[in-house]
């Protein structure tokens, strides 16, 4: 593939503005500055950088966001600023969307990607994709109120109980929960449904995935490929 073309592949703006990065030596790859527009390179597995930044070539984005509180997940957001806002021009440009979303108030592992067929695979509630959310409860979290997550409960815009796939208390006030669902206000409607109240939410994991330790709220990283959200 052409370097122009790679670049513009990931996001670089239009093919011209590509050439025009490569030609006003801003571009290096695997190490070495290429001012040569046209200049072929094998895409998977290349490394270049543009203006000193270093990019992995991916054929379809991935990445993992620690998603802080205050942001919508909505590409139009209403009341906060979008987690686009947390990403670099080229992921924008890309139009990797959130994979299902998180509450505003919400934190924690956010997976974002441009690859649709992989978004409709991970949210697609046939899939049973696990999500982990730590959960910090208003009142005292009881043996019965774990009991009723775990049977099931009614939530109001359907009659089919939806139950938690995992549930422990985490101290007093606190809940491990596995959903293989992603309906709106998933968490918080459960447990207000069983007499409690969410006043904190964080994901920890999404399928096989836990959010890396290392990864700062607000702070994103790529992800090698989907085959790091499944079983081995
Ligand atoms: N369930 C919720 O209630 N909110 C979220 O952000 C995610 C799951």
């Amino acid at each position: 593939m052409k370097l122009a073309q790679i670049l513009y592949s990931q996001g670089f703006g239009a093919r011209r503005e590509c050439e025009g990065l490569i030609v006003s030596g801003l571009v290096t790859v695997e190490g070495r500055p290429c001012d040569d527009p046209f200049a072929e390179f094998t895409p998977t597995g290349l490394h270049f950088t543009v203006r000193g930044e270093s990019w992995p070539w991916f054929e379809k984005a991935l990445i993992v966001l620690h998603k802080p509180a205050g942001y919508e997940c909505s590409q139009k957001p209403k009341h906060h600023p979008s987690v686009m806002n947390l990403l670099p021009g080229p992921l924008r440009r890309r139009e990797v969307q959130p994979v299902g979303r998180l509450d505003e108030d919400t934190t924690g592992l956010l997976l974002l990607t441009d690859d649709g067929a992989l978004i409709h695979r991970l949210t697609s509630p046939k899939k049973h994709v696990p999500k982990v959310y730590e959960v910090g409860c208003k009142h005292a979290v009881t043996p019965e109120q774990i009991e009723r997550l775990m049977a099931g409960v009614v939530l109001d815009d359907s009659p089919i109980a939806v139950r938690a796939a995992a549930c422990e208390s985490i101290g007093e006030l606190g809940l491990r929960l596995t959903l293989l669902e992603g309906k709106y206000h998933q968490v918080k409607r459960m447990v207000a449904a069983v007499g409690n109240r969410v006043e904190a939410l964080h994901r920890s994991a999404f399928g096989e995935l836990a959010l890396p330790a290392d990864l700062a709220s607000g702070q994103w990283r790529w992800l090698p490929g989907p085959e790091v959200l499944y079983p081995a």
